[in-house]
């Protein structure tokens, strides 16, 4: 079989459109500022951090990323956890990201939100000065918890909003369906924010559905059971909506069993805007590269293949026009 090589791989230029930065907490940083900050932490080792790593389905691995995150106290702590993130972009050849960050995680344990948003849009200036990366940040709101906390959240970020181009929802999607968060996400398009949302990842084609008609979303984040409704694939084909598709984190979370059945280059092949992203790099085996070589592996993906993803993310990113015509010509 005349596989793709990692090499040509990495060196490919990347854009990544779905990067939760907490989900890029490496166990070495996370003991390191739990020393730090005097935090206890539940394992023993590095070693054993990553044992822990076996996920069965999105609430198992949810558990454990929160519990990871309590070691995040300080602007600096924001700022390494970006920076290192971007530094891992940087070797990847990644030239443009859009990372999200979970406020709530961090205010809810009494970490003010300036402090967050501060030390990540730091590290963001840094990259792009120094290593080239451009960058648009995005705020998600959890949605295990309630519109009225959405809310607040949203408040806390009107001093920031030249730092955020706008707002996700994420965590826990069965049961918690896009429409409960309408009039928050309505809210942030009047603040002119844009909006994305996690959906059809464990939950139903329905809420992919909903979260384009109820939160206007400019790009649906997985997205991979809309498959599952010929109307709903009709409609993405169409209309060219992005789904920010997330291949190692589906096989770690059991949302596909195996590589071999994932569904993204059937999806490309009839003419849905995927993309490829590495979702939460550190507790799912693997950032950009990895991603890509995944598919190339399980799937046979060809390098034409690879280029059309890297052009639909281009298409699909909030870069401006001039940005995404110069990310075109590296191509
Ligand atoms: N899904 C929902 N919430 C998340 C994820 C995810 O894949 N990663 C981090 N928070
Ligand atoms: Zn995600």
């Amino acid at each position: 079989m005349n596989t793709v090589s990692r090499d040509w791989l990495n060196k490919l230029h990347k854009v990544e459109l779905h990067l939760h930065l907490e989900g890029s907490l490496e166990p070495e940083l996370m003991f390191k500022l739990a020393q730090k900050n005097q935090i206890t932490l539940p394992f023993e080792s590095v070693e054993q951090v990553r044992q822990a790593y076996q996920f069965s389905n999105l609430q198992d691995f949810l558990d454990i990323y929160y519990q990871g995150a309590n070691v995040l106290l300080e602007e600096d702590d924001f700022y390494d956890l970006t920076w290192a993130y971007l530094t891992k972009c940087h070797e990847q050849n990644v030239i443009h990201v859009e990372p999200f960050f979970d406020p709530q995680t961090h205010t809810d344990r009494g970490v003010p939100f300036g402090t967050v948003v501060k030390g990540i849009s730091r590290a963001l200036k840094d990259a792009e000065s120094q290593l080239g990366i451009s960058s648009k940040l995005i705020m998600c709101f959890l949605r295990h918890l309630s519109e009225d906390e959405a809310f607040k959240t949203l408040a806390q970020a009107e001093p920031f909003l030249d730092l955020i181009i706008g707002v996700g929802l994420d965590s826990s999607e069965l049961g918690q369906p896009p429409q409960k968060f309408s009039r928050v996400f309505a809210k942030a398009r009047e603040l002119g924010l844009l909006t994305v949302a996690h959906a059809g990842e464990e939950g139903p084609a329905e809420y992919v559905w909903t979260a384009i008609n109820d939160l206007k979303v400019s790009r649906v984040d997985h997205g991979v059971r809309s498959t599952d409704d010929p109307k709903l694939m009709k409609y993405l084909i169409e209309t060219r909506m992005p789904l920010t598709v997330c291949p190692l984190s589906n096989t770690k979370l059991c949302v596909f069993d195996d590589m071999s059945q994932h569904n993204i280059l059937a999806m490309l092949e009839q003419g849905v805007c995927v993309t490829v992203s590495s979702d939460d790099p550190a507790y799912f085996g693997g950032y950009m590269t990895e991603n890509f070589v995944a598919l190339a592996e399980s799937l046979d993906m060809s390098k034409d293949q690879a280029i059309s993803i890297v052009k639909n993310s281009i298409e699909a990113s909030f870069a401006s026009k001039e940005r995404k015509q110069q990310m075109m010509e590296l191509l």
